[in-house]
């Protein structure tokens, strides 16, 4: 591409950030759409983040991603958060309306996104099963509760965490019919294995089966889920997980973790643009560049 007066400006704020896949799948997206847009890595220290946030006025960009370890300090320089990201408490894209800046979370919608796209799955008037209760976990089940999903039952192995979740989503999205309920992360549990066999959705929310500790069972074991179950897994480094192989070898419809890591960033594209994405040229520049394990 050739930089010239009129390219615009985005990128993405982290530390580190030399790691990031994302300049080269919205490089391909720019490419794709004919866009003179340019995606930029800046490597912000923390003690700097206030300053780079003003810097995205000053300069004129039109937004950023914002990656580790950014995502929640980021929230107190903007001038506007955008509901879900509220709810997460924590941004990881930032709009700048000609100087106004908006924070959005496109994670959960993003994981939505790709198992509509990709898991060819509608999780409207579903039962969905969550392993795990952490930042991912309540991204996830309130984009899921927001597109219409009957129940999310959360299991974790701190159920304290799981409670407060659940309760969370519930005030939400406060619209009928709509159920939430925290349960433990116990294959023996009476009450997890109910909402296992009755889950049409199951994502596996926590880090666990991540490289380099990827040589694990699976977290809990898929034999107690619907055989036609579709089971999720955010890990996408391996990619395909521990979950991903056993819930396979159970006959369940299956969905890797990149998926939501390209449809996040598709759908910060359509906001910064304000045109499609194009999603599938996004997915293979990431699926070409993840580490092989
Ligand atoms: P993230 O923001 O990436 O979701 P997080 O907030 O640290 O990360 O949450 C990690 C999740 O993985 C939590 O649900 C955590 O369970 P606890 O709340 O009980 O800590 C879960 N987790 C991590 N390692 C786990 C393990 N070995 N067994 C079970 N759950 C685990």
């Amino acid at each position: 591409m050739k930089i010239t007066g009129e390219t615009q400006v985005v990128g993405v704020f982290g530390d580190p950030v030399a790691h990031s896949l994302s300049p080269l799948m919205h490089g391909a997206a720019f490419e794709k759409l004919g866009l003179n847009w340019v995606y930029v890595p800046f490597h912000v220290k923390p003690q700097h983040l206030g300053s780079a946030v003003e810097g995205i006025k000053a300069m004129g960009l039109r937004g950023v991603n914002v990656t580790v370890p950014h995502k929640v300090h980021v929230m107190q320089y903007l001038d506007e958060i955008d509901p879900e990201a509220q709810l997460i408490g924590a941004v990881n894209t930032i709009v700048n309306r000609d100087g106004y800046l908006v924070g959005y979370n496109t994670d959960g919608a993003g994981f939505v996104r790709s198992l509509n796209e990709e898991g060819q799955a509608d999780p409207a008037g579903k039962n969905i099963l969550l392993l795990g209760a952490g930042g991912a976990a309540l991204a996830i089940g309130a984009a899921l509760a927001r597109a219409g999903a009957k129940r999310v039952s959360i299991a974790n192995r701190t159920v304290q965490k799981a409670a407060a979740m659940a309760q969370a989503i519930s005030d939400f999205v406060d619209s009928e019919p709509f159920d939430s309920e925290a349960l433990p992360l116990d294959q023996d549990d009476p009450q997890f294995q109910q909402a296992a066999e009755q889950a049409d959705i199951v994502v596996q929310c926590t880090s666990v089966g991540m490289y380099p500790h990827h040589d694990v069972p699976p977290i809990v074991s898929p034999d107690l889920f619907r055989p036609h179950a579709l089971v999720a897994d955010i890990v996408y480094v391996p990619r395909e997980t521990s979950m991903i192989r056993a819930a396979r070898a159970r006959g369940c419809s299956v969905l890797t973790g990149e998926g939501m890591l390209a449809y996040q960033g598709a759908i910060a594209l359509e906001l910064w643009t304000g045109m499609p994405a194009p999603a599938a040229e996004m997915l293979s520049t990431l699926r070409r560049h993840l580490t092989p394990v």
